[in-house]
């Protein structure tokens, strides 16, 4: 299989300290086509930029993640802003809201906020985390209009309604290969194939029969074969189909 596009990977985690260069560059050989690395803090937003500028294939999302913003984050946007200003950075993220994880939830919404804003003053896509969030991810969708991705969609059919009819896609990792994944299959069913994309949040989250080891991008081949089943549709076609989608949400030629 080819066109694995990696629409949400982290491989600035300890996880890939062993043989990061080694595994990236047989996964480039074997069928991967992108990969946006996403950031959870400044320190991670630089990396993710680093390996950016490292690899033709792999561009980079700067941002500060819900569990771990803190009253210092306001003050770190100025770090993300300038960030920006790399070409290989195509979105913002990854950011939202994660009421899973005990951060006051005043401190999550106020980063996040500020964050869609600078999106879209820069005219950029987002990749929205939301965790046991939905109610309040949709609403700040709703009076920010940014554009991009949720990522990891946890959220029912109707939920995933909206998103679609707000302008933003479906972001679908190994999650949908899980046995109790009745939710996501729902979801899959529901959304048109133009509004998918595939991911990893590797390296957690691997797709059946990987459950539990270590993720990375080429595994994204056991979600796309799930998806097809589910869409009628060979995993090569799942593959080109979410491919070209996550070319135009992160604005990729
Ligand atoms: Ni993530």
């Amino acid at each position: 299989m080819n066109n694995i596009f990696d629409t949400h990977a982290h491989y600035d985690d300890e996880a890939f300290n062993d043989d990061r260069d080694a595994l990236l560059e047989r996964l480039f050989s074997e069928g991967v086509c992108g990969i946006v690395n996403q950031g959870t803090t400044t320190e991670t937003s630089k990396f993710s930029v680093r390996l950016a500028e490292k690899y033709p294939g792999i561009y980079a999302a700067v941002g500060i993640h819900p569990e771990c913003a803190d009253e210092n984050s306001m003050s770190e946007l100025s770090v993300i802003r300038e960030l920006c200003k790399n070409k290989k950075v195509v979105a913002v993220g990854e950011i939202g809201l994660d009421y899973y994880y005990d951060v006051p939830k005043d401190i999550q919404k106020e980063i996040f906020a500020a964050q869609l804003e600078l999106a879209n003053e820069l005219s950029l896509p987002v990749t929205i985390h939301d965790r046991e969030a939905h109610g309040d991810i949709l609403d700040f969708i709703k009076k920010y209009r940014p554009k991009g991705i949720v990522h990891c969609f946890s959220g029912s059919r109707e939920m995933a309604k909206e998103v679609i009819k707000l302008g933003m896609y479906i972001g679908m990792g190994g999650v949908v290969t899980f046995k109790n994944s009745r939710k996501a299959v729902e979801v899959i069913e529901e959304i048109p194939m133009e509004s998918l994309v595939l991911e990893t949040d590797c390296p957690y989250l691997a797709p059946v029969p990987y459950r539990g080891k270590r993720n990375d991008s080429g595994l994204i081949s056991h979600t796309a074969q799930r998806i097809a089943e589910i869409k009628g549709l060979s995993a090569q076609e799942v593959l080109d189909i979410t491919a070209a989608n996550a070319a135009r949400v992160y604005n990729i030629n």
